[in-house]
């Protein structure tokens, strides 16, 4: 069985001092159980200095929400991949939803993205997911299949079997809509046999994610089908109690 694996996607909330707050209730709440899961937080650039010095030898690992796809250079505003491995970062988001929206980003530069956090050491968390008119439309597994294509066409097959993927319909991304576990698990599985064909390893290991109003009292019954490995989290992650009962959960 897959190892669980639960993420907190902080979007762009956050400041200092409640930051620390939330580290601290998470690590403590993570001190006290002996649960298998683990977990991370996802969270604004400024802040992965504050995570690197709040969360050194803690149980719970840290990462960004976006990467440039270039290495160095004259790219205003873009943090490279080797940077967010120089703050001890573990994951980086990449093609969440609304980067794909609201900045225009294709699968094609989604996969370079994933490409890059690989070459820096670095796990992508590749997110995928329709919308509701392409669900309404019955194209949710032709849509989520393109993404996920773009992907395992760049990446060789050591470097897919290094990936995490999360499935997070957009109809349900901070709308309170959660997929039934039933609708949910057909997209993993679709994801699962689409890694099958591209390597039987990567299939067996790489964790698929739900995400989309996830919350203690629906975390259960999604984390009980068999193609889901965790959740990305947001809403719930920026209260410690609600993202700690995730983990448990898990
Ligand atoms: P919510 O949990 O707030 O719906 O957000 C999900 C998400 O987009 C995580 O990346």
């Amino acid at each position: 069985m897959r190892p669980k694996l639960v993420v907190g996607n902080w979007k762009m909330n956050g400041s200092r001092a409640n930051n620390a707050t939330l580290l601290a209730g998470i690590v403590e709440g993570l001190g006290q159980g002996n649960g298998k899961a683990s977990a991370a937080v996802c969270v604004p650039a400024p802040y992965l200095h504050q995570c690197a010095d709040a969360l050194a030898g803690a149980p719970l690992a840290w990462g960004a929400q976006d990467v440039s796809v270039h290495a160095s250079g004259a790219y205003t505003g873009e943090v490279a991949a080797a940077m967010l491995a120089d703050f001890g970062c573990r994951y980086v988001i990449v093609g969440h939803s609304e980067r794909r929206a609201y900045h225009g980003e294709s699968d094609e530069l989604v996969a370079q993205k994933a490409l890059a956090a690989l070459n820096a050491g670095l796990t992508p968390i590749v997110c995928v997911g329709e919308t509701l008119a392409q669900r309404e439309a019955e194209q949710t597994n032709a849509v989520v299949g393109k993404q996920m294509a773009a992907v395992l066409e760049l990446l060789d097959e050591g470097m897919v079997e290094r990936i995490v993927v999360a499935y997070e319909p957009v109809w349900a991304i901070g709308t309170g809509k959660t997929a039934t576990p039933a609708m949910a698990q057909e997209v993993h599985a679709q994801l699962r046999s689409q890694l099958r064909a591209r390597s039987a390893a990567a299939a067996d290991k790489v964790a698929i994610l739900y995400g989309g109003s996830m919350k203690p009292d629906n975390a259960v019954e999604l984390l009980a089908q068999a193609d889901i490995d965790g959740g990305l989290i947001g809403g719930a992650a920026l209260k410690a109690a609600d993202f700690l009962a995730i983990i448990q959960a898990a």
